[in-house]
């Protein structure tokens, strides 16, 4: 039981969230006058003195005091003496620590949203940087259009934007007070919950005191959003791994986020990168061990409840780890725009460009462009040349009536020049759009 039924080695980590809660508890107990000022007075000043030690690292935890709210408690009994005894009336740890872990997550999202600020704010200044070079755009992981560096790294900005946008949907739910739920039936004595909601940043109190005692929703719409996040992260990871690859080439990682190997001493590993895809795994598996832990629990409070915190942190912390450094990276990456340039003129890149200009030109349907575009990427690959290098008597015995001006749209800047739809690689379109998302997700601010 010793070992089994403690928290505290993990939930010291919510320290100030329990201190901020007993102190609104407090002071709304006074205001109530179910205590009195005096011994409100004693409570906050104590409160305050046991934070001050935590945060000096004096403070001596004990297992045999199980959790946080224990620990603060009993030291702080130590130092106030009877005033102590009378902070917990009206009051339950199952209240406090659903309060306490609220406010965690709450801290939580507003620090994950500011690093995913700052990522986004990173991610625009290369984009427009890049909003000219010209890289291969793949599907299947093969040479599909030419597309510039700029628009590609602006998908992530839109990705990160979603993000951003579940943690921000996951707070406005999360944001009500469960403090004064007590053990799960409400109390007798006359307190005020919007009161103490107010001075916790809550929007208001929870109405159901079995439901905000019971529940962990919160943890589990942080946790599903970070493992989207993380998943997202991963993806560019993975494109730093290949991009930064001897077979790719396109960027250079700096010294800081890359490591040697201890054999080859020619290599640079992407670390950063790497840990960064690898990552996502424990997050989507702290959402899993939640979701798991809460399925078929009984109202009300669950000791089992208990497992929320570990994947929580683990979580946050992990997330947040992958957050500064894909920021890091991005910031810190060289782009060999002349690799890039190169691998966008393979794999008959064009070709979508070639069937376009025959339904321009030739008023052919796309289907039938397609199937004679097709006939032509054929005959360059048979003669081992690019569709640009294809002599016009060639064209010709595909179609007769194609002339010299389709090697216009042939070449990889015409081509990603005339995406000028909206949301297309175009680089007028790259510069447009990421001043626009400066404005919608930076409010107009740089990096
Ligand atoms: N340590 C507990 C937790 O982390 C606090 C709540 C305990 N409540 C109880 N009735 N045992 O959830």
């Amino acid at each position: 039981m010793e070992k089994i039924n403690p928290s505290i080695d993990f939930d010291r980590k919510m320290y100030r969230q329990d201190i901020r809660g007993s102190i609104a508890h407090a002071r709304m107990l006074a205001k109530q006058r179910i205590i009195s000022a005096a011994d409100a007075r004693a409570i906050v000043a104590g409160l305050k003195r046991v934070e001050a030690e935590i945060d000096a690292g004096r403070f001596r935890f004990k297992v045999a005091l199980e959790d946080i709210h224990m620990n603060v408690e009993a030291r702080l009994a130590e130092l106030v003496g009877a005033p102590a005894g009378r902070l917990h009336t009206a009051r339950s740890r199952n209240d406090q620590v659903a309060t306490d872990v609220k406010l965690w997550v709450r801290d939580a999202i507003d620090a994950v949203d500011d690093a995913l600020r700052n990522l986004q704010a990173v991610l625009i200044d290369r984009a427009e940087e890049h909003a000219g070079s010209l890289m291969p755009g793949f599907t299947h992981l093969q040479p599909a259009q030419p597309v510039t560096f700029g628009h590609h790294l602006m998908a992530y900005v839109e990705m990160i934007g979603r993000d951003r946008g579940r943690f921000a949907d996951a707070r406005k739910r999360l944001n009500e007070s469960p403090l004064g739920a007590a053990a799960l039936a409400g109390t007798s004595f006359p307190i005020d919950r919007a009161m103490t909601a107010r001075a916790l940043g809550f929007d208001r109190p929870s109405a159901n005191s079995m439901d905000a005692v019971g529940d962990r929703d919160f943890v589990a719409e942080f946790l599903a959003a970070s493992a989207l996040c993380a998943v997202h992260l991963s993806r560019l990871a993975e494109e730093l791994v290949l991009w930064s690859s001897e077979q790719f080439r396109f960027v250079r990682l700096s010294d800081a986020f890359t490591t040697g190997s201890s054999i080859m001493p020619q290599k640079r590993n992407a670390d950063a990168a790497e840990l960064t895809r690898g990552k996502s795994g424990r997050i989507i598996g702290s959402l899993m061990t939640l979701l798991v832990m809460l399925k078929g629990l009984p109202l009300a409070f669950n000791k089992d409840m208990q497992e929320d915190k570990e994947p929580v942190f683990d979580a946050a912390e992990n997330l947040q780890l992958c957050i500064a450094a894909a920021a890091g990276m991005i910031a810190d990456l060289k782009v060999d725009t002349a690799a890039m340039r190169r691998g966008a003129a393979v794999g008959f890149i064009t070709a979508t460009d070639l069937a376009d200009w025959l339904v321009r030109r030739l008023g052919m349907p796309f289907r039938q462009a397609h199937h004679t575009t097709g006939r032509l990427v054929k005959m360059a690959e048979d003669r081992g040349v690019d569709l640009v290098d294809l002599p016009l008597d060639a064209m010709r015995a595909a179609d007769k009536r194609i002339t010299a001006d389709v090697y216009k749209v042939l070449t990889v800047e015409r081509s990603a020049a005339s995406r000028t739809s909206f949301g297309g690689t175009a680089p007028a379109n790259v510069r447009r759009a990421c001043k626009a998302a400066r404005r919608r997700f930076l409010g107009g601010r740089k990096a």
